[in-house]
């Protein structure tokens, strides 16, 4: 006698293949005055950042920042801590906190890291990186003058680097550097806005357009003899 199969089942009509997926528990946010709805703070709420500070001070380089870096002295401690009251409560206020130390101070200290970094409610590791990220903070104390020589299209088509050449054979050091006597700073710079006077140059906050060599060095000389 022929053996009919039995019909073939289908598995889901008595347990499904896959578990069910499960429904996403809902976040709780821990103050509940946080609205959920958007991953942005409300305006006015910039406490509420959708980021929280990481706590990985330790992931920083001896010194930048971290517990037991060099401390500032009490006139600079004072200093920051004036810019950190005028800032307070301000959304989005370490880069303007970072400017002004380096407007007042004319770098921004690993000491001042940690001072910046507890007034904000961020952690070391995330003051640090913003400072290391951006070229313009500079992590070292500059000489009396500080010379940017910009590297941008319209100025390299107008001969800066070479320049850049001259203005490092002069001073004596690398773009990035101070002169061993400590009198100048040379940066790169992109772009001062001057490109129809190009190459430009900005000395001590001061614009120049159109500068050759003889007319960089009549500058230096000249900021060298006011020092
Ligand atoms: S490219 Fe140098 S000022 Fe614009």
């Amino acid at each position: 006698m022929l053996a009919i199969p039995a019909p073939r089942r289908k598995c889901h009509a008595v347990a499904p293949c896959f578990p069910a997926r499960r429904a996403r528990p809902e976040r709780v946010a821990s103050d509940p005055s946080r609205s959920l709805s958007s991953p942005f703070p409300e305006p006015g709420r910039h406490d509420l950042d959708p980021f929280p500070p990481l706590k990985r001070d330790s992931v920083l380089p001896r010194g930048a920042g971290r517990r037991g870096a060099p401390s500032l002295g009490p006139a600079e401690a004072a200093k920051v801590a004036e810019i950190l009251v005028r800032h307070a409560d301000l959304p989005g206020n370490l880069l303007p906190i970072l400017h002004d130390v380096q407007h007042a101070l004319g770098w921004v200290p690993a000491g001042a890291i940690g001072q910046i970094a507890k007034a904000i409610g961020r952690s070391r590791a995330e003051v640090h990186g913003v400072v290391t990220f951006y070229h313009d903070f500079r992590q070292e104390p500059p000489g009396r003058h500080v010379l940017k020589v910009c590297q941008a299209e319209s100025c390299q088509a107008c001969g800066s680097r070479e320049l850049t050449a001259h203005v490092e054979r002069t001073l004596g050091c690398q773009l990035g550097g101070t002169s061993p006597d400590g009198a100048v700073t040379v940066e790169p710079v992109y772009c001062l806005g001057n490109c129809a006077t190009s190459p430009a140059v900005q000395l001590d906050g001061r614009l120049h357009g159109r500068v050759t060599t003889a007319k960089i060095d009549a500058l230096l000389q000249q900021a060298r003899s006011q020092s």
